[in-house]
This record gives C-alpha cells, sequence and structure tokens, in this order.
C-alpha cells in the first residue's frame, strides 16, 4: 500500500488497532471522528471531530487533497460501518481495503472497500469479501468463502471453505464454521461455537452444535 494520509471514523480500542496498522504501511493519520459526545481521541495530538457536523467542519479546514478513511466500528455494528463508509465515499474520500504485514491474503481472493485483514489473519483462495468487512486478529476465512457487506469475522473464529456469510452478521471470537455452511444476515454467532448446519438471517445462536437462542433485535 502506498503511503498516504488517513481519517479513522471511530475512537475507540478498535481504531487502536487501526492506528498501528496504518503506522506499519507509513500513513500518517489526519484527524478522528466518533459520534458519541462522550469519546476522546487516545492521540492527544489528533483532534476528535463529533459526528457529521465535526465532520463538515473538518473539511472547511482540510486540504484539497483528501485522504482516506479507515473506518474503526467493530463488534456486531457492522450496518452502522457500511453506512458511514458509504456517506464518507459520498464525500469523497477513498475506503483502500487494509491488510496487516502479517496476515496472509491469497492472490485470488478479492477485498472490498474498506474491509480490513487484521494481524496474523487468513484469507484463501478465491475468497470474496465485500465492503466493510472485518477479519479480524488470527481469524481464518478459507477458500470460497463470500462474506457480504459489513461481516465481521471476530478474533480467532475459523470459517472453513466454501462458507456464505450474509450482510452485517458476526462471527464471534473463537468459532468454527464448518465447510459449505450459509449464515444468513444480521446474525451473531458467540464465541467459542461450533456451526455444523445453516442459519436464517437475524438470529444469535452459540454452543456446540450452534442453536438458535434468540432473534436478534440488536
Ligand atoms: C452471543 C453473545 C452476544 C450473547 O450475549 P448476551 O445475549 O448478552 O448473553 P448473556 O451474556 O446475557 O448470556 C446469557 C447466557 O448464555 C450464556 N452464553 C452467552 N454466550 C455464550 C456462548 N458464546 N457460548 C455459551 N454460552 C453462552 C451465558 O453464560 C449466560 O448463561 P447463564 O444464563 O447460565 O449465566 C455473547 O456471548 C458473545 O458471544 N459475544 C461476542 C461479542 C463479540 O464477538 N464481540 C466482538 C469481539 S472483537
Amino acid at each position: 500500500m502506498r503511503s498516504e494520509a488517513f481519517v479513522i471514523w471511530g475512537a475507540s480500542g478498535h481504531a487502536m488497532v487501526l492506528f498501528d496498522l496504518l503506522q506499519l504501511h507509513g500513513c500518517e493519520v489526519a484527524a478522528l471522528f466518533d459520534n458519541n459526545p462522550s469519546a476522546m481521541s487516545p492521540w492527544p495530538a489528533i483532534e476528535l471531530f463529533l459526528g457529521m457536523d465535526g465532520f463538515a467542519k473538518w473539511r472547511e479546514s482540510s486540504p484539497s487533497q483528501l485522504p482516506a478513511a479507515a473506518i474503526a466500528i467493530g463488534g456486531w455494528r457492522g450496518r452502522d460501518r457500511c453506512e458511514i463508509g458509504e456517506a464518507l465515499r459520498a464525500a469523497g474520500l477513498a475506503l483502500p481495503p487494509l491488510v496487516h504485514p502479517s496476515a496472509v491474503v491469497a492472490a485470488s481472493a478479492v477485498l472490498g472497500a474498506g474491509s480490513h485483514v487484521l494481524a496474523a489473519a487468513v484469507v484463501g483462495s478465491r475468497a470474496h469479501l465485500d465492503d466493510c468487512v472485518i477479519v479480524n486478529t488470527g481469524a481464518s476465512v478459507d477458500h470460497e468463502c463470500r462474506l457480504q457487506r459489513g461481516v465481521h469475522v471476530a478474533p480467532g473464529a475459523t470459517l472453513c471453505g466454501c462458507i456464505d456469510v450474509g450482510a452485517y452478521t458476526l462471527i464471534g471470537p473463537g468459532a468454527t464454521v464448518v465447510p459449505r455452511v450459509r449464515i444468513g444476515s444480521n446474525v451473531i454467532i458467540g464465541a467459542g461455537s461450533v456451526v455444523t448446519r445453516d442459519l436464517p438471517d437475524n438470529v444469535i445462536a452459540w454452543g456446540t452444535p450452534a442453536r438458535i437462542i434468540e432473534e436478534n433485535r440488536r
């Protein structure tokens, strides 16, 4: 990745992860944004702006050469991640995929805009990650998996080959999904689960084997 300036949206712990990743690529962080009025910048030298109003204020003083953006919203908030990504792209900011130097991404894999593959993660042959997907620390997404927009594969989770995951779904930390399973949109898979069967949209499931516990109203 060529060195460039970035802004980060989201001032949580995930922002710290992305900040360090951007530093490894020689990129500087020009500004930070968050929708939460009580958020604070973890870096005294980097100003925090509040929400879209803050973004407009920052734009007034920002250079004509707009930086790229990295969206630091994790957990099960994939829909928020995608919506903010769309707003920033509409404002003219690029949303490049980011890959940690210690991650392994197959040459035949496709990474959508704003997708992040973090430290020690693996993305296998012909895997397809749509926009704003996170493959978090030490997670593995194997061959021919298809992850729709806003999916989050949490730290240490394993998706075996040929798995489809619907938009905004969170695969919890350390979960394992066996090959050829289809998981719907807006699903939460609990930490440490083993998913052996297809799951519909809008459910929370966990356990070994994973069972549907309740509807996902988050
Ligand atoms: C699935 C999950 C969201 C459920 O959260 P919740 O609805 O708040 O559930 P609770 O914490 O109230 O737990 C309810 C019960 O289910 C159990 N339980 C919750 N998650 C479980 C899991 N993954 N496996 C087994 N049991 C689980 C709890 O121990 C509790 O049992 P109890 O009633 O006997 O005490 C949560 O456990 C989880 O896995 N979160 C992962 C979050 C995540 O991945 N964040 C991103 C990390 S980068």
